[in-house]
This record gives structure tokens, C-alpha cells and sequence, in this order.
């Protein structure tokens, strides 16, 4: 455990922050997933590392607007590799349930897009997927939108799905650019030919703007709040990262997470691995129980 404040230095104060809290904020990122062997993003063995074979300036450019606008190909590469697992959730993924049972949820915005947190039990009016999620798709051009699953098989086969209604429109377009081509004609308006009529996950790509909830919460929700907990995440992507700034001083912040971090500055880190910080704390200091079949396991070990 590292500390800022002198009064806040013991685990003993993390309890009695959980234990008089009522207005809990929770925000979390892909380290929370990892112990069901969902990769994080930054890690050295973490999903941006496996994207070197595509060659890219920067691996984050799988999740680029414009390179998706330009080439749906690199995204349909990779996609596969984060479907979210059916059913699954962590003793992490408990605790957030715990709260909300408690009555001390405030909200849970998370920046994971595996909607792990159903699984949970976890309301819908208590989480902001605050990068979206793979719940539902959507055409790229006209923005007909279907349920996410529709699009799985075609994730996984790496096969570009293709909205129904546009398809007349993308076989014209590519037929008079073909014709061009021969011709050797090029016209900016086939720009983004490529995608044009693809289905796209209605995850946040960088360079779209967060869903609409997520502004419409967030400023109520940051003055309402009593505790923060940030849990395995890197802080490394705005605006979610500046919740932490944006928190007042007076209500005491928490991370809990595998690596410290420098940019941001908390009352209490609590480093480890979360499902066991998590358990650790509720199971013996706090005497809450998590409904997690590891759980038992994970306080015993
Ligand atoms: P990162 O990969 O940047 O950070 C994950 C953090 O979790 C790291 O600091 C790890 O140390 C920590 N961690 C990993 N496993 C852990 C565990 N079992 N217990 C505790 N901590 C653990 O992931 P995010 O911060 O979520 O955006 O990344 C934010 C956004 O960047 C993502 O939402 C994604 C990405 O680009 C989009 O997909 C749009």
C-alpha cells in the first residue's frame, strides 16, 4: 500500500471508506477481465503488443475511425481475439454487484467492452460503458443497427459483415470504380469505398465521441460521489482518465491495481492482482461475501 494522506494510511481506513460510503464510484479497465485470460491493452503481454504483425504506426490503430473508414480489414483481423467469453465474470465483476446490493453502487464506468458486468448482475443503469461495447452493431454509412451477436459468426471467421440495405449502393460504387481504375481516373469520392456498408461494433473508436450517457451522468455522478475506486486500468485514455482530476479532494480515491501509476495521484494504492485485493478485502476485512464460485478459494489461498 502506497499513501498520500497521513490519516489515510492503513487498510483499516480503505474499510471504513467501503464501510460509511454510499455513493460509490467505480471505474474500471481491462485488468479487471484479465483473470479470465482476456488480454489488457498496455501490458508487455497485453493485446497492443500482439499487434505487431499488422505493421501499423501505432497498435492503437486497430481502434482508429479512419483506418477502419480506409481498411475494415485490420479491425476484422484482430476482432476475434476480444469477443467477450459467454457467462463468464471475476470475483472483481462480484464486487461491483456486491456494492449494488448494498445499496453503495453509485455507477460503474468502465472502459472494457465485454459487458462482463451483465454477467454479474449488475444493472444497466449502473454501468456507463464508456467505449461502448460489443452488445450492438452498426452500419458505418446508413446506421441501421442490429444486436452484436449478429455479427459474431463474421468476427470470428475474420469475414467483413455488410449492411443489407446498402449493399446495392457499395456494388455500384465499386463498379464505377473499377470502371475508373481502367480508365485511370481517381476521385476522392471513393475515398472510403473500402467501408463503405460495413457493420461495426458500436464500441469507441478513437476519433468518435463517447456515448451520449456517459456526459449526460458524468457531472452529476462526480458531484454525488463519496468514494472513487479506479480498478485495473492505466488511466491512459481521456476523458475517462480525467475523472480522477475531476473528483473533489475532500472524497477519498482508491487504486486498486497490478502496476502503480504515476500521472495520477490517489489516497490509497492498493497494488495486486484485483480479485485478490478484492477478496482479501470484503472476505476478511470487511466480512461481505462475493457471489463468485472462486471466491472461497481465492480468500483461503
Ligand atoms: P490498459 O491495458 O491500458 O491498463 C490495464 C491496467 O490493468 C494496467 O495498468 C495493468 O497493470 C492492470 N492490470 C492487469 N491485470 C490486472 C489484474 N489482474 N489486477 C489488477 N490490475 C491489473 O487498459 P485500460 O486502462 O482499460 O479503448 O485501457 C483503456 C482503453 O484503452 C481501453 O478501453 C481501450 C484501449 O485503447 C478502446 O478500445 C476504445
Amino acid at each position: 500500500i502506497r499513501t498520500r494522506l497521513p490519516s489515510f494510511h492503513k487498510i483499516e481506513h480503505v474499510k471504513n471508506a467501503l464501510e460509511n460510503a454510499k455513493n460509490v464510484l467505480v471505474l474500471t479497465g481491462a485488468g479487471i477481465s484479465t483473470s479470465l485470460g482476456i488480454p489488457d491493452f498496455r501490458s508487455s503481454q497485453g493485446f497492443y503488443a500482439r499487434m505487431k504483425h499488422l505493421g501499423l504506426d501505432d497498435p492503437q490503430d486497430v481502434f482508429s475511425l479512419e483506418v477502419f473508414k480506409r481498411s475494415p480489414e485490420v479491425f476484422y483481423s484482430i476482432a476475434h481475439m476480444i469477443l467477450p467469453p459467454e457467462a463468464a465474470y471475476t470475483p472483481l465483476h462480484g464486487f461491483i454487484r456486491l456494492l449494488q446490493d448494498k445499496g453503495k453502487l453509485l455507477r460503474n464506468y468502465t472502459q472494457n467492452i465485454d459487458n462482463l458486468e451483465a454477467n454479474a448482475g449488475v444493472l444497466k443503469e449502473k454501468i456507463v460503458q464508456c467505449h461502448g461495447s460489443f452488445a450492438t452493431a452498426s452500419c458505418i454509412t446508413c446506421k441501421y443497427k442490429v444486436p452484436g451477436e449478429t455479427l459474431f459468426g463474421h468476427l470470428r471467421r475474420q469475414e467483413i459483415a455488410y449492411c443489407p440495405f446498402c449493399e446495392n449502393e457499395r456494388k455500384s460504387l465499386l463498379a464505377q470504380l473499377d470502371k475508373m481504375e481502367d480508365e485511370g481516373v481517381y476521385s476522392r469520392k471513393f475515398e472510403y469505398v473500402n467501408s463503405f456498408g460495413v457493420m461495426k461494433p458500436d464500441i469507441t473508436f478513437f476519433g468518435e465521441d463517447l456515448p451520449e450517457q456517459f456526459h449526460t451522468t458524468i457531472k452529476s455522478d462526480i458531484e454525488k460521489c463519496d468514494l472513487l475506486i479506479c480498478i485495473g486500468t492505466s488511466l491512459k485514455v481521456a476523458p475517462v482518465s480525467e475523472i480522477v482530476n475531476l473528483v473533489p479532494n475532500h472524497v477519498p480515491q482508491i487504486l486498486i491495481n497490478k502496476d502503480p501509476i504515476y500521472h495520477c495521484e490517489f489516497d490509497v494504492d492498493i497494488l495486486g492482482y484485483c480479485d485478490h485485493v478484492i477478496t482479501y478485502l470484503t472476505g476478511k476485512e470487511l466480512g461481505w461475501r462475493i457471489n463468485h464460485k472462486d471466491f472461497d478459494k481465492i480468500l483461503n489461498s
